[in-house]
């Protein structure tokens, strides 16, 4: 397996692989990502083919420095400002107007981009490294569970990429909350590691509905995304069936009295931080134990629990 532990050795030779135009999965803050290098056409198209993704889905360009933005899109807006000075590095995509020099395989033809500094050291210094913006969708097959941890990218994609560094778990655990510029008004595409709350704390109210209602242009617009394999519903006693394995997904603590195969738990403490970090690995591990049905908890639609009701809706409605 190419899993490489990351050290400064490791990153300099992954970053060798992206100036070279290969694939290299990588650790965020958020999820892992898989990335090549956002100017090249031609490394780009290696990600939809190793993911298997639909060619209208664009890509985020994961830059090291703030200063390295205006490279991609010429806006000035105040609103942004205080956005990227307050949040950056962090868990926020700007979906921006784009420069001539982003290829349209990145931006999938759209004349916006989307643009984020991750916060986690390897990434980082993975970008530094290559000295190029790294394009990066998370590193699964498209419409899979996010991966949170090397093993998961390993075990999608681990003949796909040329190097899989391993930075461990992802301590936000779902993707970074995207949001686009759009006529001086912020909309919200997709709720994520960063909450509505506190993005509307430093800029005031932002939007949610759909700017273009002809193409849904994130996944926060696709019906569904990020499902594992085993049918996922959200609970309701109808389902419970003593001879089928059902696994059950609670937020804090089981108050329901059934025989269940496996039970995992977001956050004992009730914490969303931790819930959210915790939601990807505990599909995961839900997913390799061959059951009939994941059942899961629903959770109240505040904070990070937006994203996580996001994500587990999305999984959910593949199986209806
Ligand atoms: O946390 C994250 O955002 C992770 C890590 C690796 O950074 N990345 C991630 O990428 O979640 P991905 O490709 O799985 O999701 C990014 C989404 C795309 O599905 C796309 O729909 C949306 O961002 N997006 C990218 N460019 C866009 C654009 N120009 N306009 C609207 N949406 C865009
Ligand atoms: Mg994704």
């Amino acid at each position: 397996m190419n899993i490489t532990k990351a050290d400064s050795e490791s990153i300099q030779r992954a970053a060798e692989i992206i100036k070279r135009g290969g694939l290299v999965a990588f650790p965020t803050e958020t999820v892992y990502g898989l990335g090549a290098d956002g100017l090249n056409p031609i490394a780009v198209a290696k990600i939809f083919e190793a993911k298997k993704r639909p060619a209208f889905n664009p890509l985020i360009l994961h830059i090291a420095d703030k200063s390295w933005l205006k490279r991609f899109s010429g806006i000035e807006n105040e609103k942004v400002e205080r956005l990227i000075n307050k949040f950056w590095p962090g868990p926020l995509t700007l979906v921006l107007p784009k420069t001539e020099i982003v290829p349209d395989i990145v931006t999938s033809g759209n004349t916006t981009v989307a643009v984020r500094m991750p916060d986690h050291p390897v990434a980082l210094q993975l970008i530094e490294a290559s000295e190029t913006p790294i394009a990066a969708p998370s590193a699964n097959k498209f419409g899979h569970l996010s991966p949170t941890e090397a093993s998961h990218v390993a075990k999608y994609l681990g003949d796909k990429v040329d190097m899989i560094l391993d930075g461990g778990k992802c301590s936000v655990g779902v993707e970074s909350t995207i949001i686009q510029l759009h006529e001086n008004e912020i909309y919200l595409l997709r709720p994520g590691g960063l909450s509505k709350e506190e993005i509307e704390k430093e800029i005031g109210g932002i939007k949610t509905g759909i700017i273009d209602q002809d193409k849904p242009n994130s996944p926060g617009q696709l019906p569904f995304h990020y499902s594992p394999q085993t049918p996922l519903k959200f609970f309701h006693k109808k389902f419970l069936d003593e001879n089928k394995k059902i696994g059950m997904l609670f937020f804090k603590e089981n108050k329901i009295n059934f025989p269940f195969v496996e039970t995992k738990f977001l956050s004992p403490s009730g914490d969303l931080r931790e819930a959210a970090a915790n939601l990807f690995s505990q599909l995961h591990e839900l997913e390799k134990e061959n059951l009939d049905l994941i059942l899961v908890e629903t959770i109240e639609e505040k904070g990070l629990g937006r994203a996580i009701m996001d994500r587990l809706r999305k999984a959910s409605n593949k199986f209806l």
